[in-house]
């Protein structure tokens, strides 16, 4: 596996060359969004000043052009992930919409009272909310499997929640908070043969990893472009092709109906029928350029990349002696993405943060919007998080490591 040229992929991104309070921006911080090639915000400019026009609704070239477009991304966000068809690809504002218009089309008719929905204790809010609320509003049950050495599904109680027969089961398949890697295609079929369907969020994974949403065989999934490299309020709903037929849009109006009259509606083909009203266009075909981009990189690469400077960090953090990382060892690292929440003996995370940004590192405090997480399970209030991407080195690491000195200084702490 030919190592990333990280200097040479840094010349594609201008805001690598910012500033931060004077020193060079250090950006661990690609977990919550990414930052976009020059070829990302070429596409979104070319767009606005080539052949910005509506798709689907002109005889005119621009709207031709655009509508090709719009399309084309599709089919490169499908072949990325495996999808099958283009038409299985729904554009959506994100992996939140994504899953809430799952929990809506399909949940609303499907999920009855008494029914269980399951969960795990590692899901992002986007993956618990959605549920809790159908749950709610139906009388159904939202189950959550538990985890093992705080780091992984526990795949005996995920065994029993599948007991009570639930009709969805949705969780993560990689953690914002642990960088676990959930083993997808195992509970998927585990899942599937409990009688459920199953959704993915991919938000952690879609831009990290190869992925083969046909052989996980998952019945949903979710992602979002911001997060790989893409404009932001574009997101991808995937669906197999009978499940989105079935499938009544939520979500209603404009260019996805057939035909309408005062009494009846038909829906348009897919995957026009679940986009209502005018799409992002702009940034589908920014979504499209960022594609490019990461297959002229290689999905293979950039995970391996992604796995040495996250087992580079993990161990630099660990010889400090004074920084508890949370989620799977360095021993795991096919279990864990390029995520590592930590937290300083005796600093808050959130002065921690406050520190970094002080010597230019970017880098996120908080619940990281997976309170059940790390409230609960964790039994922290916040951690601290550096989240890598193909455009950071050993160097960004460093001075993180450097900066936790900073932190100790600062805050005067001592060492035991
Ligand atoms: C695992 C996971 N799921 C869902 C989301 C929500 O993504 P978005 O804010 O793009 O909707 C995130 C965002 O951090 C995430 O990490």
């Amino acid at each position: 596996m030919s190592e990333l040229d990280v200097e040479r992929i840094r010349e594609d991104f201008p805001i690598l060359r910012a500033r931060q309070n004077g020193k060079e921006l250090v950006y661990l911080d690609s977990a919550a969004t990414s930052q976009k090639p020059r070829q990302v915000i070429d596409a979104v400019t070319n767009f606005y000043t080539g052949y910005n026009a509506n798709i689907h609704r002109g005889m005119y070239d621009m709207s031709i052009k655009s509508t090709e477009e719009y399309q084309r991304s599709k089919e490169l966000a499908a072949r990325l992930v495996n999808a099958g068809s283009w038409t299985d690809i729904v554009y959506c504002r994100n992996t939140t919409d994504a899953i809430n218009i799952a929990a809506l089309s399909w949940g609303e008719p499907n999920i009855k009272k008494g029914d269980h929905i399951l969960i795990t204790d590692m899901e992002h809010h986007s993956n618990i909310v959605p549920w809790m609320m159908l749950a709610r509003r139906k009388g159904a049950v939202l189950d959550h499997a538990g985890l093992v050495d705080k780091s992984f599904v526990d795949m005996d109680d995920f065994e029993r929640k599948l007991e009570s027969k639930p009709k969805m089961v949705a969780f993560t398949h990689a953690s914002n908070v642990l960088g676990t890697i959930t083993d997808a295609k195992k509970m998927t079929k585990m899942a599937h043969d409990a009688g459920a369907l199953v959704l993915l969020d991919c938000a952690q994974t879609a831009p990290h990893m190869p992925i083969n949403l046909k052989d996980i065989d998952c019945d949903f999934a979710a992602f979002s472009s911001h997060k790989m490299l893409g404009p932001s309020g574009i997101g991808v709903l995937y669906g197999k092709e009978d499940l989105l037929e079935q499938t009544t849009p939520a979500i209603v109006g404009s260019d996805m109906i057939r035909s309408v009259s005062f009494d009846h509606v038909d829906w348009n083909e897919l995957p026009w029928k679940f986009e209502s009203g005018t799409p992002n266009i702009e940034g589908a075909i920014g979504f499209g350029a960022a594609v490019e981009y990461l297959n002229g990189i290689g999905m293979d690469r950039i995970r391996e990349h992604e796995k040495e400077i996250t087992q580079y960090a993990m161990k630099r953090l660990a010889e400090l002696g004074n920084v508890k990382i949370y989620g799977p060892g360095v021993d795991r690292m096919e279990s864990r993405g390029g995520v590592i929440s930590f937290n300083v003996t005796g600093a808050h995370p959130h002065d921690v943060a406050q520190i970094f940004n002080s010597e230019g590192i970017a880098i996120r405090a908080g619940h990281h919007c997976a309170m059940p997480l790390v409230n609960q399970v964790l039994d922290e209030t916040a951690v601290s998080r550096m989240s890598f991407y193909i455009y950071n080195r050993h160097e960004d690491v460093d001075k993180a490591v450097d900066a936790i000195a900073k932190v100790e200084k600062v805050l005067r702490l001592k060492k035991s």
